[in-house]
């Protein structure tokens, strides 16, 4: 366990190294969604693969690159692409970028990824800003011995998704001319999609949208006292009374279309905090 954190410490220093500032917030992009700070103005970008002790995504659709630079003039570090547990990632290593993060300094995080809806009043395109979650991965980035100087042995998830961001992300949205849903996200580790049997399920258990990301790294940055935002695109509406197909491709082009609402968001919520 000391190595994870010395890992996590090795890696926040190489990049110190190469930040001329660290920003206070963080985005973490999920699939299809790499392209949705194209107005970023980059001073750094980094492949994984060449950031020590970096975990290189598995999934072609997402980019793998951490990014610097500035939106809505305000400072960002991006870290395009993501690691999910069903690519056999471990929970620890799926947390890997919050932590360093952490490490940084850094003190708000928005997490975005491609969703299925469950609420049928959802319709592919939207946006919907996570109010909360269920975690049915039945993992834990906190399981085993717990490193006080990290964050607390049991977090308190009451506040797990600020409110005050969600406010901010649907007021920015609002703003910018279209509306965005709020809902619970069900995090599943997949891959295999979800059968009719558990969308009946999940759905009443209050879920909006169903995922395979984004659980883990909420977990680790409320664990480091984070403010956490969640932005979901909903790529497919998962009707288990006229079940269809979902294409990968198709949830990729829906996510890629989404771009620039997921931007505009953005950049209202960077401009309001800080
Ligand atoms: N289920 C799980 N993950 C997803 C889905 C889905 O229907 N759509 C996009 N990501």
């Amino acid at each position: 366990m000391k190595e994870y954190w010395s890992m996590v410490m090795e890696t926040v220093a190489f990049l110190r190294e190469h930040l001329t500032t660290v920003p206070k917030v963080g985005v973490l992009t999920g699939t299809g969604l790499s392209g949705s700070m194209d107005s970023l103005l980059e001073d750094l970008s980094l492949d994984y693969s060449k950031i020590p002790n970096f975990p290189v995504s598995t999934v072609e659709s997402h980019r793998g690159r951490l990014v610097s630079g500035t939106l809505a003039g305000r400072g960002i570090l991006a870290m395009q692409g993501r690691f999910h547990l069903y690519e056999g990632y471990s929970p620890l290593e799926v947390a890997f970028p919050v932590r360093v993060m952490q490490g940084l300094g850094m003190t708000c995080l928005v997490v975005t990824n491609a969703a299925g809806g469950i609420n049928l009043d959802f319709s592919r395109g939207d946006i919907m800003v996570i109010r909360d979650h269920i975690n049915f991965t039945g993992a834990n980035p906190l399981a085993g011995p717990n490193n006080e100087a990290w964050g607390d042995r049991f977090p308190d998830m009451a506040h797990a998704w600020d409110s005050g961001l969600v406010a901010s992300a649907t007021d920015a949205a609002q703003r910018s001319g279209f509306t965005v849903r709020t809902g619970i996200y069900a995090g599943l580790s997949g891959p295999s999609l979800e059968t009719p049997a558990e969308i009946r399920f999940l759905k009443l258990a209050g879920c909006d949208a169903v995922g395979f990301s984004t659980v883990m790294e909420n977990i680790a940055g409320v664990h480091a006292g984070m403010k956490v935002l969640g932005l979901s695109v909903i790529t497919n509406i998962n009707n288990p009374d006229a079940p269809e197909k979902i294409s990968v491709e198709a949830v990729i082009e829906t996510a890629e279309k989404a771009a620039p609402k997921l931007d505009a968001i953005l950049r209202g919520v960077v401009q309001r905090l800080i």
